[in-house]
């Protein structure tokens, strides 16, 4: 049985490369391990109590939920807005975090990985989605770390993907989630 790890990543943009860091994790993906890199966070709607009730739930949320209820663990992907973490993921991440205490993050493991633009990768916005998972419930991998910096220009020619150094500290990631997730996907 394959550990089914789900990725959300918090940039929108077509050339993002965080977006880029998790195809990478796709494509070096272990054997007995799934990444599935979730699309639509650009179209869940920001959370609202109002709505998030039975029958009125928007359905890119209800729809959120049902897969992140469907994975083993989670890898998030983020960079750094303004110093921290970007709101579509803090969105994602409040969307999982209901009902109070059964939100689909609620004791799996969840880990934060990215790149920026920036001279230390994103490593407030990481540190932040680790914060907001946690309070969410989840099992926040706190030892699983990499923020890689430069985004721009390290990543200007080659994907991630392509980048030797890069897909092996990814796999070393990939490694260490799915080791934290086996005991629930048995
Ligand atoms: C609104 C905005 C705020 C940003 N703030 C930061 C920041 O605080 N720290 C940083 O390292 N980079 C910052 N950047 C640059 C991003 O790290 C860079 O654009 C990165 O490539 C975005 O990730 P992406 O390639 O996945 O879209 C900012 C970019 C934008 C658009």
């Amino acid at each position: 049985m394959s550990v089914r790890i789900l990725a959300l990543v918090g940039s929108l943009r077509s050339g993002s490369h965080n977006r880029q860091l998790a195809e990478a994790a796709v494509k070096h993906a272990p054997e007995g391990v799934e990444i599935v890199l979730h699309e639509g966070l650009g179209d869940l709607p920001f959370y609202n109590e109002d709505v998030d009730v039975e029958g009125s739930v928007p359905a890119e949320a209800a729809r959120l939920r049902e897969v992140a209820g469907g994975a083993d663990a989670f890898l998030l992907f983020s960079p750094e807005y303004n110093g921290t973490i970007p709101a579509v993921l803090k969105n994602a991440i409040d969307w999982l975090s209901r009902p109070y205490g059964a939100g689909a993050l609620s004791g799996k493991p969840v880990a934060v990985i990215g790149t920026a633009f920036g001279q230390y990768g994103g490593v407030w916005a990481q540190d932040e989605a680790r914060k907001a998972a946690g309070i969410a419930g989840a099992t926040v991998l706190e030892d699983v770390k990499l923020s890689i910096p430069n985004s721009v220009v390290r990543f200007a020619e080659a994907h991630p993907a392509d980048d030797a150094e890069v897909t092996g500290q990814l796999v070393e990631v990939l490694g260490k989630v799915s080791a934290a997730a086996a005991p629930s996907a048995a």
